[in-house]
């Protein structure tokens, strides 16, 4: 097929999509999704905020508004759906899109355990082919893309050391160990396995509370990897950073070091001092990287092609973090076994 005939087809038959929770995060892929994206229009919405729901509705004029997700994952205006709802509801609805055969782009995590997380592979094993793709969105961030083709391009000779430091702000609100691990440092262990290409099969983690009375909560998280290839890696995760939302990794390899340098604010001396202005959340510091991968979405659906992070990454990357919190609350290193990769994820 020639490109013109493409776009001609792509331009008459856009992908409808449905959002399921369109909130912080749900509602930038709708508004990126209606307004970023010429190959996509949001057919449908879905929140149990009415007010929400009607704004982001208004703003990407999406004229099916739904309180029930399972109604809109069947309505026959919906030909993929975008999953941003609360973590607790990820694996259920993507089983239900994988039931439609409709593709998915759920937010991360996959789901809130490993358990849970590999019900989402074997429906999509037994479906026979991949729907489903990760919110693994520093995939797409310009920055991790560049360390990412100098560790590939072999320049670094073996990758033997990757460092990541995740810093961001908090609400006030204590975060549980599991929260902090599954909704946060997810997307670290992400990278690592991303960066390095290699699994990670043993992980040591220790916490420091977020008060003194609630070892149960987590406002620092530190977890030594150990890669199957004999790597070694370190994730320093802090929900509490106290200044700004900060992202940044740096790979040692055999011949050289790759890093991230997320910082792009100007960097200004004045009045016997220097300063640099730090993001305030993800949705700044990653804001190119979520216009890219709904893009790449939507062209892997049109081109049916599934491509970026797979639910097997995100049940990977669930093992690891099941890992990471047994590790934390006994004090002890703790072993992954990896099971074998199913066909369909390559
Ligand atoms: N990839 C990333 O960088 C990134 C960043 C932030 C959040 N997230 C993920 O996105 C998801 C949403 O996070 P958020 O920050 O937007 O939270 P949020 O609280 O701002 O939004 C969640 C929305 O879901 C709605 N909701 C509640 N119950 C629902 C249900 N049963 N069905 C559908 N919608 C429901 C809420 O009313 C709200 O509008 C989470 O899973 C989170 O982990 C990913």
């Amino acid at each position: 097929m020639t490109k013109a005939v493409e776009e001609t087809i792509v331009s008459t038959n856009p992908v409808r999509i449905g959002v399921v929770g369109v909130g912080g995060m749900g509602g930038r892929h709708a508004r990126n999704l209606a307004r970023e994206v010429a190959a996509a229009k949001v057919t449908a919405v879905m929140d149990v905020d009415v007010t929400t729901l009607a704004k982001v509705g208004d703003e990407c004029g999406a004229d099916l508004r739904f309180s029930d997700a399972n109604a809109l994952i069947a309505h026959a205006d919906v030909d993929a759906v975008l999953i941003a709802a609360p973590d607790r509801f990820h694996a259920d609805l993507a089983k239900r899109c994988i039931a439609a055969g409709k593709p998915v782009l759920c937010e991360k995590p996959l789901a809130t355990t490993a358990a849970e997380a590999r019900t989402v592979i074997d429906a999509e094993v037994a479906g026979g082919k991949r729907l489903v793709q990760l919110g693994f969105m520093r995939e797409y961030d310009p920055a991790h893309v560049a360390v990412k083709r100098i560790c590939d391009s072999g320049e670094l000779g073996r990758v033997l050391v990757f460092r990541g430091m995740h810093n961001g702000l908090s609400d006030g609100r204590p975060r549980t160990i599991e929260d902090v691990i599954t909704n946060s440092a997810i997307h670290d262990i992400h990278s690592a396995r991303w960066l390095m290409d290699e699994e990670i099969v043993r992980v040591y983690a220790s916490v420091i509370p977020a008060a003194a009375d609630r070892p149960d909560t987590a406002r620092f998280v530190f977890v030594q990897l150990h890669f199957a290839d004999g790597a070694l890696g370190l994730v320093d995760c802090n929900v509490d950073s106290g200044y700004g939302y900060e992202v940044d990794v740096q790979i040692t390899g055999e011949r050289g070091m790759a890093e991230t340098n997320s910082l792009c604010s100007a960097g200004v001396r004045q009045s016997n001092s220097r300063r640099q202005w730090v993001e305030d959340n993800w949705l700044q510091r990653f804001d190119t990287a979520y216009v890219a991968e709904v893009r790449e979405w939507v062209n892997s659906i049109v081109h049916a092609q599934p491509s970026g992070p797979s639910a097997w990454d995100g049940y990977v990357s669930m093992l690891v973090a099941d890992a990471c919190i047994r590790s934390a609350k006994s004090g002890a290193a703790v072993d992954i076994e990896i099971p074998a990769r199913p066909e369909i994820y390559g």
